[in-house]
Formats: C-alpha cells, structure tokens, sequence
C-alpha cells in the first residue's frame, strides 16, 4: 500500500449519535482534512442486504466495495435507522470488517493529494484502522442526548419515527458494538475523551482544536 509522508491523521471513536460527525466534519475542512465516516461504508453494505437479499454473500459485496466512491456515501437512504440497526449487524462478520478494513486504510495513509491529511470515525479508528494516528478522540455523550439528536436529524429528513424508537435502537446498538467480539468499540488509553452532552456544536469544534493546535504549533 502507498503511503503518502507528512498526512496528518486523526483517528475518532465513538458510540451512535454522539456528535462525533459534525465534529470530524467541522475539524476536517478547518484543517483540510480528508474525511471518511466509516460508518457510512458498514450502512452501505446493510443498504445492499436490504436491497438484494437474495444476492447478497461475498463475491456480491466484493464487486460492490471495488467500485465504491465517496459520493455513494452521501445517499439519503443510509440515514435510517432500519439500515443503522443491520449495520450494527452486518458489521459484526470478519469477512466484510477485512474488507472494508483495507478500503479505509487506503483513505486514511493515502489521502486525494489535495488534502494535507485525514480524519476518519467509526468503532475502531484509534487501534484498529489508524493506530499511529497523530490524534485520537474518543466521543461521548449520554445516551438520552444522542438518542434525542439522532430523533431531531431523521425528523428533519422526514423519517416516521418517535423518540422512544429512537432511544431504544440506539441502546441496542450500543450493546452490540461495545460487546461485540470483533473489534468492538472502546476507548483507548491514548485517545482523548470528549464528552458533547453539554457542549454545543461551536464548544466541541474549539476544545479539540485548542488540543491540535498545542500540538502542531510547537
Ligand atoms: O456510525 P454509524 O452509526 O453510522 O455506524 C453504523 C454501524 O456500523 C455501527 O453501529 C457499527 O456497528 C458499525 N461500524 C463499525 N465500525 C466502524 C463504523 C461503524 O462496526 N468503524
């Protein structure tokens, strides 16, 4: 795999709904970064085994991944949280992880040369995706908060549910990445604690900055 040399890496984890992608969004174009949501990849997969259940195994998936473009990711049908909840589960088989596991990598040590460097989140960004990142986050906030942000977003793109469905996918999918076997979502000793439930959008963007810019600035 090529490396490009100089790319500054920022590698986030974090539960479902905790901020952490307006937050990665918000640093990558500060410090033009790329910016891979990982996540969005695990949905893409769970969108195809909706679609094409009969289709989906391996080789489907495969020839689907090779032609795989950024601009897929941004579909409005991998919002739902039907398609998040079979993520959760998609996500949990070693062959499509080892998959999408290269795909990342390629973005994260590689990034389109216009960028000076990346910024990716998921579960397993800090040890499993970009262990020598040169900046790991680990991003929270308590459950009701990111269960209710989770809500306010799908109502604002029309999506029939309520509050309590909401709360009660995002708990179960909490359950399944923290304990699940397969690189299941933790916080690393070397990653930086974040915690959002208390701090708007503008609050968050500043304190990791300030954390950054200690840092490269010396
Ligand atoms: O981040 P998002 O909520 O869109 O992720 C959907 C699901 O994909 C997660 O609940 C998780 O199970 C899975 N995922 C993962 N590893 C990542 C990113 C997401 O297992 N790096």
């Amino acid at each position: 795999m090529i490396k490009r040399k100089n790319v500054l890496k920022i590698a986030i984890d974090s539960p479902a709904a905790a901020g952490a992608g307006t937050l990665a969004k918000a640093i990558s174009k500060h410090y033009n970064l790329f910016y891979l949501d990982t996540g969005k990849i695990y949905r893409f997969i769970a969108y195809l085994r909706i679609k094409h259940p009969k289709k989906f195994n391996y080789k489907f998936i495969k020839s689907k991944i090779k032609l795989l473009k950024i601009k897929d990711l941004s579909d409005n049908n991998l919002l739902s949280d039907e398609v998040g909840t079979e993520a959760s589960i998609i996500s949990k088989i070693k062959s499509i992880r080892k998959m999408v596991h290269s795909f990342q990598i390629n973005f994260a040590y590689n990034p389109p040369k216009k960028y000076k460097g990346s910024c990716l989140d998921g579960r397993d960004i800090t040890y499993n995706i970009i262990p020598d990142a040169d900046f790991k986050f680990y991003i929270t906030a308590n459950i009701k908060t990111r269960a209710l942000r989770r809500f306010k977003e799908l109502k604002g793109l029309k999506k029939k549910i309520t509050y309590q469905e909401v709360l009660k996918s995002i708990k179960k999918r909490d359950k399944s990445d923290f304990n699940r076997k397969i690189s299941p979502l933790k916080k690393t000793k070397d990653s930086l604690l974040i915690n959002t439930t208390n701090l708007n959008k503008r609050a968050c963007f500043l304190k990791i900055k300030k954390i950054i810019d200690r840092k490269t600035n010396n």
